[in-house]
């Protein structure tokens, strides 16, 4: 995979995040250059979407090293995506990401709001003989599952970015268990009983226990290709990265693409 010069500092808006951004950066960027390498010219057109998209370019803490943003890894790959698909609701993240990635890729669809309520703008400019990549990457958990199940409409791979161990079981006994439209309820959706389930589990099956729930829900939407990588901080456990599809051969590419581990993760078993 060709590597992308790095970016500068372009004066507009940088956010700063925590390392584990570059592991998931790593994992994207592999996926996106097989994807594109191998669907071009076997659909209509090969779209990315992207709905908690931020600024386009970090700056990693600590090493405040620069880093192209999942966008625009997206607008730069070898083989160009078709049309990208866009939305952030932070005014000052957006206004930096509309310009950064407007230069690159002027047809882009680049929204502002909450991606859970424009997600039906997007679907709708996706050409239903086309194949899509949605990256679905929330600080929280906030990617509600009825967003998933407007996204099931349209052809797409979905790499998800969970937070289980950064926020759901963080939080689930103090603020969610009480609040029945707690985020954690919009997350895994209607018939998800994740209150009797976690409550009788023990803390050291928590994890496993909530992402085969997350999935069996994701499944319901006509997944059947699941696979997962961790995403750790200095050891600790902080989101799954979850890749589904309707094919198998995308299974396969993902397992190609995340066989060597970015320098951070360490593979542990699932
Ligand atoms: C983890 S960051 C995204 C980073 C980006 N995907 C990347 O890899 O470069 C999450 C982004 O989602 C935005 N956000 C939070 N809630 C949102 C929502 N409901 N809809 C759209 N964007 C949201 C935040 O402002 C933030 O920029």
């Amino acid at each position: 995979m060709p590597e992308l010069a790095q970016p500068t500092d372009d004066g507009l808006y940088i956010p700063t995040v925590g390392k584990w951004s570059s592991d998931k950066h790593y994992y994207l960027s592999r996926y996106m250059d097989a994807f594109t390498t191998s669907m071009r010219g076997k659909w209509a057109g090969l779209n990315y979407i992207d709905l908690f998209a931020g600024a386009g370019i970090e700056r990693i803490e600590e090493s405040e090293v620069l880093e192209w943003g999942s966008p625009l890894l997206a607008a730069r790959t070898r083989f160009p995506f078709s049309r990208l698909h866009l939305c952030e609701k932070s005014r000052v993240r957006y206004k930096a990401l509309a310009a950064r990635v407007s230069q690159v890729r002027p047809n882009a669809q680049i929204l502002r709001g909450d991606g859970n309520e424009r997600i039906d703008e997007i679907v709708r400019e996706v050409p239903k003989d086309s194949l899509s990549l949605a990256f679905l990457d929330p600080f929280g958990l906030h990617l509600e599952f009825e967003t998933l199940r407007k996204l099931s409409d349209i052809r797409a791979d979905m790499i998800i970015f969970f937070p289980d161990h950064l926020d759901a079981l963080r939080n689930w006994e103090k603020y969610y268990l009480q609040d029945p439209n707690s985020n954690l309820d919009r997350c895994l959706g209607e018939g998800a009983d994740w209150r009797s389930i976690l409550d009788t589990t023990p803390q050291d099956r928590l994890a496993e226990v909530l992402r085969n729930l997350y999935v069996d829900q994701i499944r319901s939407l006509g997944y059947f290709e699941f696979e997962y990588q961790r995403i750790t901080m200095k050891g600790h456990p902080l989101y799954t990265l979850i890749f589904c599809s309707r094919s198998d051969f995308a299974a396969k590419l993902w397992r190609s693409i995340s066989i060597k581990e970015s320098d951070n993760q360490r593979r542990l078993p699932f």
